[in-house]
């Protein structure tokens, strides 16, 4: 069979093209990369919304602050940082459907100028703006974000974790409640002031 010189040249660019494109594709890829993937940090688990009121309350959030809840759930932290305490707010979490269910909530309220929601990996998003951040995960979690909050959080940025505590970090308050006979344990942090 003869080929036409144009027929040789289109060839020769589809051959060039199914090297290249995979070489591509695979620096795209953020796993092979070298970029960890997101590892689950905790289960689905909603705080009860007496919580809610009562962790916000004890990170003394202000209105004008910024609130972030590292692993938002369905964004019942974030409402209430913004509704109760005129806070602006930043939800983090790693599941489509709840973040889409935490995003339908804020517009529901018509909260979208104050709250945001971020879908993807915790450990991927800059808190450096956070004035306070809520955590509800486990201690090897807290364990993990702990080397990351001490990097990016300013100087007197709170931290109040429910449940767990952030091993190597010492409580300024450790507070507990019972809710529908159920007792909790909040824990609050204060970055050193410098
Ligand atoms: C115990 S729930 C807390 C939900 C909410 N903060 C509350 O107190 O009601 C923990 C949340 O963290 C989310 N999560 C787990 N690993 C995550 C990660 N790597 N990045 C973002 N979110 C994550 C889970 O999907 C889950 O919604």
């Amino acid at each position: 069979m003869r080929l036409w010189p144009t027929e040789i040249v289109k060839r020769a660019a589809l051959a060039a093209l199914a090297v290249i494109i995979p070489a591509w594709a695979a620096d795209l890829d953020p796993q092979q990369a070298g970029v960890p993937a997101p590892q689950k940090l905790a289960p689905y688990v909603t705080s009860p919304q007496p919580i809610v009121e009562k962790m916000l309350a004890l990170s003394r959030l202000k209105s004008g602050e910024t609130l972030f809840d590292l692993g938002c759930g369905d964004g019942r932290i974030l409402l209430s940082a913004a509704k109760n305490f005129g806070a602006k707010a930043v939800g983090v979490e790693l599941s489509p459907s709840l973040a889409r269910r935490a995003t339908q909530s804020i517009e529901a309220q018509g909260l979208q100028d104050q709250v945001k929601v971020i879908q993807g990996d915790m450990m991927a998003v800059d808190v450096s703006s956070a004035s306070v951040v809520s955590l509800y995960l486990l201690t090897d979690a807290n364990e993990q974000l702990r080397p990351k909050l001490e990097r990016e959080l300013k100087p007197g940025a709170r931290v109040v974790s429910l449940e767990f505590k952030i091993k190597g970090w010492k409580p300024s308050r450790v507070e507990k409640v019972e809710v529908h006979r159920h007792p909790y344990t909040m824990y609050l942090y204060e970055l050193p002031q410098k």
